[in-house]
């Protein structure tokens, strides 16, 4: 890289002023003439067939312009294929008004669409279904024991001989962790806004993190050419993975809009937000050993959750024990049971937030059984090697987060002993975990246009869910071309730009951030070549990675005198603008693992006689590479921590089983954090270089916030009270339970 004047610097939000001020739209926003409203009928019932569907009373209503239902549509794909998004699990998904099975509560049986938004809702009101009901199976802990391996997800073998080691070991723990079902809440809900074109194409403001997945994904349904299928999502308003497969909202926006030959928006409610796919319930049972010293012999790590009866849906949970602390023998187990819920789908670090939670509270177990500091217990078996493909890391500062980020907190300072520290009324509680994450790079274009003037565009297809991707893009942009940040513009969030994969798994700046570095570089290249032409050029001879591009010249790494202004070069080689695309694809020579780490340290206070929990101060210490923007960087740990005190304490969607429904289905019964609930929060980059993983050395951020951010706090409840409550969310109820 050149000289770095705008990477690694904070920068604030490039979009920051369009998001305060209301002029960055979101799906429901965009306003287009002749807009007509769609509003969803939800099933009642989680299993049966849809016997009759009366519309007649919602038809009557003045305003209503159709009821679209499975009985009148118009036609569209039958096959498996043609639902598969990008990222869609194995079985065959979800179609929304397909056919009269009921898959699961909530499911859409209808779309009511008219003139005005409140005279679809009151007329969705108005339809009723007959169905014929079948005995569903929702409960998850009920059904655990029907678990299946499913297809999805393999586990890697048995390592030595867990059992025996097992039974041999001096220190031994077995534990059974629970997760209830999660469901994302971003604030801004689901919606499409469907604009049908004179030419029969369609364009689709969609909340969704991936408009190709989701243009793909409607050409597919509905047999429409990829070309005359736009679908644009500029702005998100969070979405956590809820958005990274095509929502109903998407295909039922987009049947209305073509089947009125008018643009079409459907908006969903947070109650039906409820019925798309949530992070599934899990009891992970785990089985630890150890010699005197606290030594690993054995590691046992079995996850069973659940997916819908259409779908099987997993991430890797158990691995990262196998993978991240030496240990000879180790069996891991990953099985599934089927029920008539939705398919579940990624939320925040899926698998790796899970099985993080119930790995380091087992650690923590396995600490105090072998009379060991919890920090030091990872210590002894810290490994800087890949356990499970025996390979190094490409980088991997682990160490140097767990020592900061007990120096920053203090830990040192803490009495071993659970129950042993208080301030006046309240317990105080401090716990730690390990965190790791996949540093994932996807396949990724990216556009970059340079103009005489000195504007440069760059443009890739991908979403900025909320991480600062704009501003990422015009860092890279603007260290590279040696322009100011205000001469970028960045475009993204549209199917119509160069070929991304949706954004999530923390792998965009990775993956875009490599394409635009890349497309920047051809731009530096042909640049250079004009330079080099100019009569008497200063830079004759040299080659790219002898000149530095900033302040709008290009000069001499080793002589800065001898320069040329891009400007100059443009204008001798007659050059109006240069357009470059370019494509980065991940190093995929197995030569190493890749992953971000972190060291997350929690204190908690704990009203002794109420058992309130506070989450007081939380120091998240992060090794991930190369932070391009230490502002938006430090915003999505922060943001990432909140969501682990949520998991730790807050979050649970029940469900009424009778129904097969969840019931916690809006703000008020599904506790998120609120401000109140978050209090210091200090997050540290450890300095970590990578020369390895891609040229900007980056591995990206995000995900990693949430691992091991539960389990500290679970630890942390534990150490404050001497109670261990295996069961997330850790509720005061739980804590005075005898
Ligand atoms: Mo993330 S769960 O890949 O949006």
């Amino acid at each position: 890289m050149t000289a770095t004047s705008h990477l690694g610097k904070p920068t604030s939000r490039v979009d920051g002023r369009a998001k305060v001020t209301g002029t960055a739209k979101y799906a429901a926003e965009y306003n287009v003439p002749g807009l007509a409203h769609g509003v969803v009928v939800s099933a009642t019932v989680a299993k049966g067939r849809i016997k009759r569907i009366h519309t007649a009373d919602a038809f009557a209503v003045d305003g209503v312009l159709d009821v679209f239902t499975h009985r009148h549509r118009p036609r569209f794909a039958s096959s498996d294929e043609s639902y598969q998004d990008e990222i869609a699990p194995p079985g065959s998904p979800f179609r929304p008004l397909y056919d009269d099975q009921i898959l699961f509560s909530g499911q859409p049986v209808a779309l009511v669409v008219a003139e005005e938004f409140e005279i679809a809702r009151f007329a969705a009101s108005l339809v009723r279904v007959d169905y014929e009901r079948q005995a569903h199976i929702t409960d998850f802990q009920a059904r655990r024991g029907s678990a299946a391996v499913s297809k999805q997800h393999e586990v890697p073998p048995p390592r030595g001989n867990p059992t025996a080691a097992f039974a041999q070991a001096a220190v031994r723990v077995e534990a059974e962790y629970r997760m209830p079902v999660e469901h994302h809440n971003p604030m801004e809900p689901f919606a499409a806004t469907a604009v049908w074109e004179d030419d029969g194409g369609i364009t689709v403001f969609d909340k969704t993190q991936g408009p190709q997945n989701c243009r793909n994904y409607v050409a597919g349904v509905f047999g429409m050419p990829r070309d005359k299928v736009r679908v644009l999502s500029p702005y998100v308003g969070g979405a956590f993975g809820s958005g990274l497969r095509p929502q109903y909202e998407l295909p039922l926006a987009v049947l209305a809009a073509r089947a009125l030959k008018r643009a079409v928006r459907v908006t969903l409610s947070r109650q039906q937000m409820f019925t798309l796919g949530y992070r599934a319930a899990n009891v992970q049972a785990l089985a630890l050993g150890a010699d005197s010293g606290g030594r690993l012999a054995s590691f046992r790590h079995d996850f069973v959750g659940m997916t819908s009866q259409f779908e099987d849906f997993q991430r890797n949970v158990v691995n990262w024990s196998s993978m991240l602390y030496r240990c000879a023998n180790s069996a891991l187990g990953q099985s599934l049971v089927k029920l008539d819920h939705n398919t579940p789908c990624d939320m925040r670090a899926p698998g790796g937030a899970e099985g993080a939670y119930a790995i380091e509270c087992a650690m923590d177990e396995l600490a105090y059984a072998a009379k060991l500091d919890p920090l030091a217990l990872r210590l002894i078996n810290y490994s800087d090697r890949d356990q499970i493909a025996d390979r190094p890391y490409s980088s991997n500062a682990l160490r140097e987060c767990y020592r900061q980020g007990a120096e920053k907190f203090g830990w040192s300072r803490r009495n071993p002993q659970p129950r042993s520290m208080r301030d006046g009324n309240e317990l105080i509680g401090w716990g730690m975990a390990t965190g790791i994450w996949e540093a994932m790079q996807m396949k990724a274009s990216a556009r970059a246009v340079l103009t005489a003037n000195g504007s440069v565009e760059i443009a890739s297809a991908t979403a900025d869910i909320g991480p600062g991707t704009y501003t990422m893009m015009t860092q890279i942009a603007a260290e590279m071309l040696g322009v100011p940040l205000e001469n970028v513009t960045a475009r993204l969030g549209d199917s119509s730009l160069p070929d991304a994969p949706v954004e999530g798994g923390s792998f965009t700046t990775s993956s875009v951030g490599s394409a635009i570095h890349a497309a920047c570089r051809a731009v530096q290249e042909e640049l250079l070549g004009l330079a080099r032409k100019m009569a008497g050029s200063p830079l004759a001879g040299a080659a790219l990675d002898d000149v530095v591009f900033a302040e709008g010249r290009i000069w001499r790494r080793d002589d800065e005198s001898r320069a040329v202004s891009v400007a100059d070069a443009m204008r001798e080689g007659k050059a109006e603008r240069i357009e470059k695309t370019a494509t980065a694809e991940p190093k995929e020579d197995g030569k190493y693992a890749h992953c971000t780490h972190s060291a997350v340290f929690v204190e908690v206070k704990i009203d002794e006689q109420l058992g309130v929990i506070r989450v007081t101060r939380v120091v998240s210490a992060v090794a991930a590479g190369r932070i391009l923007n230490p502002t938006t960087a430090g915003s999505q740990i922060l943001g990432a921590v909140v969501g682990g005190i949520g998991m730790a304490l807050h979050e649970e969607t029940a469900a009424d089983h009778r129904f097969g429904r969840f019931m916690t289905h809006n703000l008020a019964d599904y506790h998120v954090p609120v401000n109140a609930d978050v209090h210091a929060i200090d997050v540290i980059f450890v300095e970590e270089r990578d020369d390895e993983i891609n040229p900007l050395g980056v591995k990206g951020v995000g995900e990693i916030g949430i691992v091991g951010t539960a389990a500290a706090v679970a630890n942390a409840v534990y150490h404050a009270t001497g109670k261990r409550v295996r069961d997330l969310p850790i509720t005061l109820d739980k804590l005075m339970r005898e």
